[in-house]
């Protein structure tokens, strides 16, 4: 047995990976700090030793390691990735990131938890390119405390300009990469030096052995203060209850508490926490608050369906105006900085399983935007990561999942992609520029059943002669939307079309009566007016819309509300001459600062990027632009018309 049964629940744990390329000497390493830290199980050593004497070989500390691996490969101890020392200080657990094919799977579930690491460097060989990559690595999953170890200093005369130089070297690059190592420590594992005390044989150097070093790092504060997430590991039925189980990742929950289910949406309050102290009273049951870290079983007051992989949280409400999610993002598509183990390419097109918390989700290679070298940060086009690579890539699944971003949740912000049962690759998860679903999948989620109409949009259409659909005008105020969508109305009802104008002004007069000038009220104004086109459109009548709509985003969600037969038209015409209209008097009064956000004065305006159709209004009259409309409109609509009115 190796020396866990010495740890003491009383004291501080701190988890340190080890990380170095394969013969950099960390199995020496772990041995040698075991034995100096009097950390190894009684005899051990010795039998050791004495095995090392029959067998005619050389002690070497490797072996201790060695004879450990064979324990937990027969299952006798505890854990199977993990191992237990202790200095005077605290206990540590060694999450043992063993070099070669395997390390990188093991960074992602090891290294993972760890609060701190160190990593090894061999004096003679230097750096390599795989601890570049563990540097970029172990950056990336969020591990701060990196304490550079250069071994086997014995090899290179303890010296002094060495260590300096691959200081130098490795220093640069992590600097390149945003990483400050604690402290880089000459050593050799093989004689002993600057494990627990500082070795004469290393005198130019003033810094602190590796014990001292581990005993400096701190432990990482438990993220109890960021938003609770709890993902759902098990459902259990006990009786008439279902208890709910799972380890708390972030946040605190309580008795009473509302939470929600993502990505279902579901939400129910927790009736009861299963896991406290047992001499617990009832009061004290009422008061209880768990943490992030901790193992809990709830129970809801009311039975909904909850399964693995669902993620508990609060719910998010008005009042939450931070940067960080109450609830996790929803949404199908997101980034990820990937980096790939696999033998067999990651390919673009690909279907992967990933695991993130306790779900396990499908995800598709949408695209490789980039592949990363770690060793010079070069970028480069590809379709394909191979083994060892980074990236950066983009994944969908079919259906909204839930997903933090790695830079506030480092925990849940992590994955893995599994091929067959294997950890073929893992990353961390980014939401940049993605938009989170939540409400509006949440809309569809309320008890509504869509009803079906009697009349068909098809007998409509053949009814009227023409097809429905949404000429949307956009423009800065005066550049001659509303004007143009009046004569267009009226040119189509004389061709005998059902054509109405939702106009701005007029919508602002009743519908959207509530709703001022920020960037948000604009965007609801235009989804409320894209909503209720979209339903004159399948009414079959031609929605003319006239609004500034000064935002690409907002007309882009109008075109998804209407789908087929939505028309972006560009009523175009410059500040000057809008300013010089001033129809209203506006620019005026925004000009004097008497009015605030005002359309190209003190708010922007997105020019579309690519409309249907432009309307230069500063080059043609109303009747030109008009036609130019009718034109295109005819095209769009104009199916076979009954009725030829002259205009
Ligand atoms: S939008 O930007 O939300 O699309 P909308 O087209 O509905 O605007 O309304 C614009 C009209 O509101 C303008 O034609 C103008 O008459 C009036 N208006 C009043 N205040 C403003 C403002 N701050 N910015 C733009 N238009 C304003």
């Amino acid at each position: 047995m190796n020396a866990q049964p010495n740890i003491n629940a009383e004291r501080e744990l701190l988890k340190v990976a080890i990380v170095g390329h394969v013969d950099h000497g960390k199995s020496t390493f772990v041995g040698r700090l075991f034995h100096d830290t009097d950390s190894l199980p009684d005899g051990k050593y010795e039998s050791i030793v004495a095995m090392c004497e029959k067998r005619g070989v050389d002690f070497e500390y490797a072996f201790l390691m060695d004879s450990f691996q064979a324990e937990r490969d027969q299952g006798i101890t505890i854990d199977t990735s993990q191992i237990w020392f202790s200095t005077t200080q605290r206990d540590y657990t060694i999450i043992d990131a063993p070099g070669h094919k395997e390390f990188l799977k093991n960074m992602v579930t090891g290294a993972a938890q760890s609060d701190a690491a160190l990593l090894m460097i061999d004096a003679l060989e230097g750096v390599q390119e795989q601890s570049r990559r563990h540097g970029y690595l172990l950056n990336l999953l969020g591990v701060s405390q990196i304490a550079v170890v250069v071994n086997k200093m014995d090899l290179v005369d303890y010296s002094q300009a060495r260590f300096n130089e691959i200081e130098a070297e490795y220093r640069q690059y992590l600097k390149s990469i945003g990483v400050t190592p604690t402290r880089f420590i000459p050593i050799s594992a093989r004689e002993g030096d600057n494990i627990v005390t500082l070795s004469e044989k290393l005198s130019w150097y003033n810094g602190l052995s590796v014990t001292e070093c581990l005993d400096d790092f701190k432990t990482l504060s438990k993220p109890v203060d960021l938003p609770l997430r709890l993902p759902v590991q098990d459902v259990y039925k006990f009786d008439d209850r279902r208890i709910i189980a799972g380890t708390i990742v972030s946040g605190a929950l309580r008795i009473g508490d509302k939470i929600t289910f993502s990505p279902s949406g579901k939400e129910a309050v927790v009736k009861n926490i299963e896991s406290w102290p047992h001499d617990c009273s009832a009061a004290e049951k009422q008061n209880l608050v768990v943490g992030a870290g901790q193992s809990v079983g709830i129970t809801l007051t009311e039975q909904i369906f909850v399964e693995r992989g669902d993620v508990i949280s609060h719910i998010e409400t008005a009042d939450d105006l931070s940067d960080i999610l109450v609830a996790p993002h929803l949404g199908s598509e997101f980034t990820a900085k990937l980096f790939w183990l696999d033998p067999v390419a990651f390919e673009v097109g690909k279907n992967y399983k990933m695991k993130v918390g306790t779900a396990e989700i499908k995800v598709r290679v949408k695209q490789i935007n980039h592949v990363l070298d770690a060793e010079n940060l070069s970028q480069s086009q590809a379709q394909q990561l191979q083994r060892n690579q980074l990236g950066e890539v983009v994944l969908t699944a079919r259906q909204p999942i839930a997903l933090d971003d790695y830079r506030q949740f480092a925990k849940t912000g992590r994955f893995v992609l599994l091929e067959k049962y294997d950890i073929a690759g893992g990353g961390v998860i980014s939401l940049d520029g993605y938009k989170n679903e939540r409400a509006k999948l949440l809309a569809h989620q309320a008890n509504i059943t869509r009803v079906d109409h009697a009349v068909s949009l098809a007998e409509r259409e053949n009814y009227n002669g023409h097809k429905g659909g949404v000429l949307w005008l956009t423009g800065l105020s005066g550049s001659g939307k509303s004007t143009l969508a009046i004569s267009l109305e009226r040119k189509l009802f004389r061709k005998g079309l059902q054509v109405y104008v939702l106009d701005g002004d007029n919508l602002r007069h009743g519908l959207n009566n509530n709703l001022g000038f920020s960037d948000a009220d604009r965007g609801e104004n235009i989804r409320r007016a894209s909503e209720t086109a979209a339903l004159m459109a399948r009414a079959g009548f031609v929605v003319i819309v006239s609004l500034i709509s000064p935002f690409a985003l907002d007309r882009e969600k109008a075109g998804l509300v209407q789908g087929d037969g939505f028309h972006e038209i560009y009523v175009k015409a410059d500040l000057e001459t809008c300013e010089k209209r001033d129809p209203k008097g506006l620019y005026k009064k925004a000009r004097a600062g008497e009015i605030a956000d005002f359309t190209g004065i003190s708010s922007p305006y997105e020019v579309p990027k690519n409309p249907a159709l432009v309307v230069d209004t500063a080059q043609h009259d109303v009747e030109q632009a008009a036609n130019m409309l009718l034109e295109f409109a005819t095209k769009q609509f104009h199916n076979e018309f009954t009725a030829d009115y002259s205009i």
